[in-house]
Order: structure tokens, then C-alpha cells, then sequence
């Protein structure tokens, strides 16, 4: 993996770095690893919890059964320091916040935005006020922002309504806006395509995604346009990215005023970033459709039973898509068009921990067994 390891020290752990004692040196977080690409300059006051570097999983016991001629792939997000993707926009929006002097910062959220804004806000020593749905959050989420010292303000609407007023305050008032309205957090998330090209070797043929506020789908596309236009990679993948039924105003072509889904990371009606995501679409040549939440829940399981890899609701959007298209014919195409099984990378992008009530549901009951060995091989079927 090709990536700048530089030594000056912004993080004051540089004490640490390159000492005898880690081989190799840890990881200094997106930031130091992608500077060269990110708008940040050596007085930029750069705050990481050394997010980025996530894991890229192959997952072929998963592919065989959803996506049998497809090379799946999983970038595994929820590894991320508060347990999603949000983490690589985080770092960048809030140190941007700090070179600009900001001393309160805000966001509306549907969990995962607004724990990663805590968290970030923390290390920074900025007030950080976040804007969540009433009701509509997991546990996990909101246990995360109230514990970081957030702020935090349960808006009896939806997350559009929470947004709306976000973004009317901050015009008004000096305060940091910490959603994907802002461009510095595209520009973090951005290298989650660079650090799967630089695992690869290559870009991949497909990119999965869930899609929300459309935040993500236009910052990976971002990332594996200024990849290719340097000439690291040598083709860009399709974006293919997936909506909740019940909350899926990019499939419909038009805003839905009640967002419903199970994956309440992506009840959004609105997104504030549906032109770019159109655009990553089309120009990518991919797809943006939608799953019901019952695909979304299958796909779950699946993801945690045959990969290991325990994601929240939202993101076993994309891996139902997949599983979809696959049933459609997509990938034979694409395999027969290759002359290869096309590589399709699907993020995971905020760990199952984060909602636990939903997998709980879904995973049904422990079995209840007397402590003894008969009762427990008796159990066991033996
Ligand atoms: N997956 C997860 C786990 C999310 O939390 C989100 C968005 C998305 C996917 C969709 O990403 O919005 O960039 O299209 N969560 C936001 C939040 C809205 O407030 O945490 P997107």
C-alpha cells in the first residue's frame, strides 16, 4: 500500500512513531496518511482519533450465496474509532472548524453523524450540538453522543426537519456545520476510495453503497475521480447505491415527505446531496435503487453469519442491491463482458454494535439450558 507516512508530528503521540517498539508505526489517521490530497496545510490543527486504514474483506462464502459470480468484498467502516464512516469526514470538517477558530459546531443526524461529531468535538474542545429525530435513533448512537458531551436535541420531526434548521442557523449564527453540506467532509470520506484502490491495486468494478443524504455515494466518487484524472488507478468502478424502499426519493425521482425504514440511518426524504449523487450514477454508468427493509434485514444476517461482519441495518442495503442484481443477471453480464468475476466492494458503514435492538430481533432467542454437560450436548444435538 502506497501511502505518505510523513514524520513530522501533528497528533503529539510522534513520540511513538517509528520507536522500536511498533513495527510497523501506527497509523497516524487519514489526514497524515492522504495529505497530499486532502486541503488541509501544515498549520491546519489536524484532530484524529487515527481513523481510515479499515479493513477490506473478502468475503466468498457471502458472495456464493448472494452474488455467486461476483469477487465481494467488504470495507468493513464500522472498524472506524466511533464505529462508522463518518469518522473519515469527521476529522477533516472538524479540524477545518478549529483552524477556523470555531468554538460551537453542529449537526442534525440520524445516530451516526451526530456520535462522530461528539466524539471529534471532544478531542478538539469545541461545543458540539447535535439535532436528532425523536425516537428514530439506535440505542447505540445515542448513548455515543450523550456520553461525548454533546448536546444533544430530540426534534419532534424528521431528520429533514432537524436539517432544515441546522442549516438555517448556521447562516445565521457563528456556528461550524458538520453535515456533508460540508465540503471538508467530503473531501475525508473521499479516501475511502483511495484506501480500496490502494488494497486492490486497482479500482474495483462495482462500488456499493447505502445512500442516505447522498453524502458518501458523491465522496467516493470524489476519491476514485482524483485517483484516476493522477492516473493510480486505470478505470473507475459503477456506483451502485441502494435506498430503503420506504425512504428512497433518489429511485423515485422526487422527495418523500415520510421517510420509513428499519435502517434508520437512512430514514432521509431529502438528500442534501442528490444532484452529485445522480451525477456519480450516471457518469459512472451505475444504478441507484432501492431494497425493502425485509431484504435489508436478510442481507443483514447473511453479512454477520457468512462474513463475520456484524453491520448495522443500513449497511445490508447495498449487500440486499447486490444480491438483486444478481438475481437480475447483472454480474453473469458483467463476468461475461470481463472475461473475469467482476470485483464489487460494498462499505460497511456502521458497526451492528450501534442498533443493537434491531439485530436482537432479527437473531432470535438464546437457548436456555441447565449447567450441566448431558444438558448442553443435549442442546447441542449431540
Ligand atoms: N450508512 C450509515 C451507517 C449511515 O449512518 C448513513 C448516514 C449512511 C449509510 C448514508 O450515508 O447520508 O452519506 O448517504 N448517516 C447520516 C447520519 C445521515 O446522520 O449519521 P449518506
Amino acid at each position: 500500500m502506497e501511502v505518505e507516512m510523513k514524520s513530522a508530528p501533528h497528533n503529539g503521540a510522534a513520540h511513538l512513531n517509528g520507536s522500536p517498539t511498533m513495527n510497523p508505526p501506527m497509523w497516524r489517521g487519514l489526514i497524515e496518511s492522504y495529505r497530499k490530497y486532502l486541503p488541509v496545510t501544515e498549520s491546519t490543527p489536524v484532530v484524529t482519533l487515527h481513523e481510515g486504514n479499515t479493513p477490506l474483506i473478502h468475503a466468498p462464502r457471502l458472495a456464493q450465496v448472494i452474488a455467486p459470480d461476483a469477487e465481494l468484498y467488504l470495507k468493513f467502516d464500522g472498524a472506524n474509532p466511533t464505529g462508522s464512516f463518518k469518522d473519515r469526514g469527521m476529522t477533516m470538517a472538524v479540524s477545518k472548524a478549529k483552524e477556523a477558530g470555531a468554538t460551537v459546531a453542529i449537526c442534525a443526524s440520524t445516530g451516526n453523524t451526530s456520535a462522530s461529531a461528539a466524539a471529534y468535538c471532544a478531542v478538539a474542545g469545541i461545543r458540539c450540538v447535535v439535532l436528532l429525530p425523536r425516537n428514530q435513533i439506535a440505542l447505540g448512537k445515542l448513548a455515543q453522543a450523550l456520553i461525548q458531551g454533546a448536546t444533544v436535541l430530540a426534534i419532534e420531526g424528521n431528520f429533514d426537519d432537524a436539517l432544515r434548521i441546522v442549516r438555517e442557523l448556521c447562516d445565521t449564527h457563528p456556528i461550524a456545520l458538520l453535515n456533508s453540506l460540508n465540503p471538508y467532509r467530503i473531501d475525508g470520506q473521499k479516501t475511502g476510495a483511495f484506501e480500496v484502490c490502494d488494497f486492490l491495486g486497482a479500482a474495483p468494478d462495482f462500488h456499493a453503497v447505502p445512500v442516505g443524504n447522498a453524502g458518501n455515494i458523491t465522496a467516493y466518487w470524489k476519491g476514485y475521480n482524483e485517483y484516476f484524472a493522477e492516473g493510480r488507478i486505470a478505470s473507475r468502478p459503477r456506483m451502485l447505491g441502494f435506498q430503503a424502499a420506504g425512504a428512497a426519493p433518489l429511485v423515485l425521482g422526487h422527495g418523500v415527505d415520510h421517510p420509513e425504514t428499519i435502517a434508520t440511518a437512512i430514514r432521509i426524504g431529502h438528500p442534501a446531496r442528490a444532484v452529485e449523487a445522480v451525477q456519480a450514477r450516471d457518469e459512472s454508468g451505475g444504478l441507484i435503487d432501492s431494497v425493502t427493509d425485509q431484504e435489508i434485514l436478510v442481507a443483514q444476517k447473511q453479512a454477520a453469519s457468512l462474513a463475520g461482519i456484524f453491520g448495522e441495518p443500513a449497511c445490508a442495503a447495498p449487500l440486499a442491491g447486490i444480491a438483486k442484481l444478481s438475481r437480475a443477471g447483472y454480474f453473469v453480464r458483467a463476468r461475461q463482458e470481463l472475461g473475469r468475476k467482476p470485483v464489487v466492494v460494498s462499505v460497511v458503514t456502521g458497526h451492528g454494535l450501534k442498533d443493537p435492538n434491531t439485530a436482537i430481533a432479527i437473531g432470535g432467542e438464546p437457548i436456555v439450558a441447565p449447567a450441566t454437560n448431558e444438558a448442553v450436548l443435549k442442546a447441542m444435538g449431540f
